[in-house]
């Protein structure tokens, strides 16, 4: 029987800091009549560029969308292969697939779960287009070394930045760095608007296209051409032409009212994350069965998820018991990621094996993402910390081996 001790305490995985001002500007939108794709989309598009520093930001509804998008404005043919991650969410893999290409992992760095960059170079081939970096929990994959290797071998450059949005690589914001960078506003993320997702890119061309696919291949999006008569071009038609074969992964005026205000706080949100980060480390710090994933020091961390890792082969308990018994004691936990290849459609797919990328598999069966979100407060941290440790401390195998002792 555990011995962890039992409270009326919780803390949820996460919660979403929703206030009065996006209360506000989603009854605005409400009442203004004007609910889809239109002016507040735009406006959200325009403080993305300025927060990012962007050239175009294209705003969808999902990280998902603006994954799929970047890579079929690429012309993949069915040979064609995307380095990417299978450390990652099933999306950064499946959108490869939706837009007609295979799939190349290449194994993780276990110090930083990011794509290992010196494994890279083997993997490329003549058939390689694109190498799709994540940038695990905020925390920005090696982007030099990355961006070298795809000019020596003409290859685009497409981030998932689900995690990333306040993230930096040598002082250059996320989002203006590769060719195409897709950001998650999904209800976990570090500002949401429920679900929602962006696409920044530099090339005014796929721009353009991107936007047309995000909405069924359209000419006019429907804002434009319901604007009333000497308030847009009057040398334009009024029907739209369907251009390409499209999508329909735009995004609401409702969700960008809500993005709006929120990317507004997010630096503010981000330093509190920060701080939470910095406290859970501190009182981590001298717990040997936990490890912490490292950073280069010329990135900035997006403090998304505080993933840690357990050295199980300390402890008397799997990872999974672990969550479970963090669960009972009211914590809300995650495992961010069990790698792709381990999951039985891809490794039916592709024939893996789990030995395939032994870093991406080992910490599969050892990662645990703690609560963080902007409102937690210190009782909160210290009661997770506390928690973690009392299960740590109940499991010890170095404890185990005494008590036989005795
Ligand atoms: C690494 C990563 N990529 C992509 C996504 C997909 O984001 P969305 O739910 O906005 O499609 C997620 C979602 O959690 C993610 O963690």
């Amino acid at each position: 029987m555990s011995k962890t001790k039992v409270s009326s305490h919780t803390v949820p995985f996460f919660k979403a800091s929703i206030g009065k001002e996006e209360e506000q500007a989603v009854l605005d939108v409400l009442r203004s009549g004007w609910l889809t794709t239109g002016p507040r989309s735009v406006e959200f598009e325009r403080l993305f560029c300025e927060y990012t520093g962007a050239r175009h930001a294209v705003a969808l509804s999902s990280c998902t969308a603006a994954l799929h998008l970047a890579l079929e404005v690429l012309d993949l043919h069915p040979q064609d292969e995307i380095i990417t991650t299978p450390f990652t969410f099933s999306a950064t893999a499946s959108e490869i697939l939706h837009a007609g290409a295979k799939i190349r992992f290449v194994d993780v760095n276990p110090e930083t779960g990011n794509i290992d960059e010196l494994k890279i170079r083997e993997a490329i081939s003549e058939r390689t287009r694109a190498i799709l970096p994540v940038h695990f929990a905020g925390n920005p994959c090696a982007m030099d070394t990355i961006l070298e290797l795809a000019l020596e071998y003409d290859l685009r450059v497409i981030e998932d930045a689900a995690h990333a949005l306040e993230s930096r690589f040598d002082g250059q914001k996320v989002g203006a760095i590769g060719d195409f960078t897709c950001f998650s506003f999904y209800a976990t993320k570090n500002i949401t608007t429920a679900e929602g997702g962006m696409l920044t890119c530099d090339n005014d061309v796929l721009a353009e296209k991107i936007r047309m696919l995000s909405l069924h291949g359209m000419s006019r999006d429907a804002w434009k051409r319901y604007l009333p008569a000497g308030t847009g071009n009057d040398d334009q038609p009024d029907y739209y032409q369907i251009m390409h074969r499209g999508y329909k992964y735009n995004l609401s005026d409702l969700q960008a009212a809500l993005g709006i205000v929120q990317l507004k706080k997010a630096d503010l949100m981000w330093q509190k994350r920060k701080q939470i980060v910095e406290l859970y480390r501190s009182l981590l710090a001298d717990v040997g069965e936990i490890e912490f994933f490292s950073q280069d020091e010329r990135v900035t961390h997006g403090n998304h998820l505080f993933a840690v890792k357990l050295n199980t082969e300390q402890l008397s308990i799997s990872r999974n018991r672990f969550v479970k018994m963090l669960k009972q004691a009211g914590i809300g936990c995650s495992i961010h990621f069990i790698s792709l290849h381990l999951h039985p459609y891809y490794k039916e797919k592709y024939r893996f094996e789990d030995s395939d990328f032994p870093c991406a598999a080992d910490l599969s069966n050892r990662v645990v993402t703690l609560p963080l979100f902007p409102d937690m407060n210190e009782f909160d941290v210290r009661y997770v910390a506390d928690t973690v440790k009392s299960i740590i401390n109940e499991h010890k195998i170095s404890k185990l081996v005494s008590v036989n002792c005795i």
